[in-house]
């Protein structure tokens, strides 16, 4: 297995683009499961988990041509297979988003059941309420759900919780429903409104993506398109929490400032200096910054997938602050490798108390899911001495080329195999 080898203390200055969103990235490959015809996605991430969404599709029989961060999928129609089984979707939770493409355009579908994973149990009830209210039936045995209708039906549905992939898989089934179907309470992720452009430029008549009410006209059949995804927001606000964690002074290219406002706002908060045009941002630290109380909330609020990165930089602000995550239950993890880093950080319930700032020292630590391991490479970053995060797999899945990226930036990172 893979890990990262960082010697710090240093300093990250320069210019990087963000990649592609792995978060928009996913939905929009599995939305082509709804087309009669060929969808191109552009500037798509290479990470992991686009390949296995990749493979996930090709089981179903769509075929896929990639061409650097393009690819050109045309979907079988009559997908040899309608079932993502367990092989593929223990190693990724998203492969649910095949749920309701698949239910919605060939009218059944079977679908592993995602397990929790280390930050929750992540369950999908709202997922599987939504297509019943659609008239799917819905079925759960084996460790498999399976959705069956002849075709789905217009309804009004409204989510307990907003969930992101909640509201896509509906927002993708209901395209090509009969009649007008309208969510209430939808996820208002950025994620959500660029899948919501790209079906629409597939056929669709939707309304509203992006906020907490969409309205969807059904349609008999979604077409050809292409499609540029949008920049990722998390992976871009990881290299500007590194600008402050650091004391540097990082442009991060391709990247919408809208999109990263609520993390923006709080850096500017702690004492950082931020200058956002609409597509680019630029965080720069010239002194000490002063500990800055968040909580977790989905969107337009702060993002919990930026709450374990954002902790790390709270390790190095002075004074005494908290991080409440309100989405997760389980989304502390990094907490114990910080601490043994040197960090002042106690938990109580879903609140983290940082006291600070603290000498980070270099030491070996352990990755637990994507964004722990990003705030654990934050942390090295800053810590005097070597810092080897093992299990960097997990970093893999959603942060392409960290390293090199890094490395533009003026870090001493290598990555090595055990
Ligand atoms: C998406 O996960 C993201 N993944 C996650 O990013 C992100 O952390 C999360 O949204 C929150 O922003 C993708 O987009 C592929 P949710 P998702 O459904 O959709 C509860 C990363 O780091 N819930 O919005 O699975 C759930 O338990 C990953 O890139 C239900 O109760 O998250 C949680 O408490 C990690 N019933 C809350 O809603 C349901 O049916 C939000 O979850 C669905 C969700």
């Amino acid at each position: 297995m893979d890990c990262f080898e960082i010697t710090g203390p240093g300093r990250l200055s320069g210019r990087i683009q963000a990649a592609g969103a792995k978060n928009a990235a996913l939905p929009a490959l599995a939305a082509t499961l709804l087309s009669e015809g060929t969808v191109e996605l552009r500037g798509l991430p290479l990470v992991r988990d686009i390949r296995t969404m990749a493979r996930l599709l090709e089981h179903l029989g769509t075929s896929v041509e990639s061409d650097g961060d393009s690819v050109r999928l045309t979907p079988s129609g009559t997908a040899v297979a309608d079932d993502a089984d367990y092989e593929l979707v223990k190693t990724m939770r998203a492969s649910i988003l095949a749920l309701g493409p698949l239910v919605a355009r060939l009218g059944h579908a079977r679908v592993s059941l995602p397990g929790g994973c280390a930050i929750g149990v992540r369950p999908i009830d709202q997922h599987l309420a939504g297509l019943e209210a659609l008239g799917a039936e819905v079925t759960l045995e084996h460790g498999y759900v399976t959705a069956k209708a002849d075709r789905l039906v217009g309804n009004r549905f409204r989510f307990a919780v907003p969930t992101v992939t909640g509201t896509e898989n509906l927002l993708m089934a209901s395209c090509l429903a009969r009649g007008t179907t309208v969510l209430e309470n939808c996820a208002r992720e950025p994620e959500i409104a660029d899948l919501a452009r790209l079906l629409t430029s597939m056929g669709a008549n939707i309304d509203g993506a992006g906020q907490d009410r969409i309205e969807i006209q059904g349609v008999d059949r979604l077409g050809s398109a292409s499609h540029r995804i949008i920049a990722d927001r998390i992976e871009g606000g990881t290299y500007l929490v590194g600008a402050a964690i650091t004391g540097g002074d990082v442009t991060l290219e391709h990247a919408s400032s809208a999109d990263l406002a609520p993390l923006l706002e709080v850096l500017e908060q702690a004492g950082c200096t931020v200058e956002a045009e609409p597509d680019q941002v630029r965080v720069a630290v010239d002194g000490p910054l002063e500990a800055t109380s968040i909580e977790t909330s989905p969107h337009p609020g702060f993002p919990t997938d930026l709450q374990a990165q954002y902790m790390a930089l709270m390790t190095q602000a002075q004074g005494r602050c908290s991080v409440h995550e309100t989405v997760f239950e389980n989304r502390f993890q990094h907490v114990p490798e910080l601490v043994r880093m040197g960090a002042a950080i106690e938990v109580d319930g879903g609140y983290a108390w940082i006291e600070g700032p603290s000498r980070l020292s270099g030491a070996h630590v352990m990755a637990t899911d994507l964004r722990a391991s990003a705030s654990l490479v934050l942390a090295g970053l800053v810590a005097s001495g070597t810092t080897v995060v093992h299990r960097i797999y997990h970093l893999d899945r959603g942060y392409e080329g960290m390293e090199e990226k890094l490395r533009r930036l003026g870090a001493e990172v290598e990555r090595t195999s055990e």
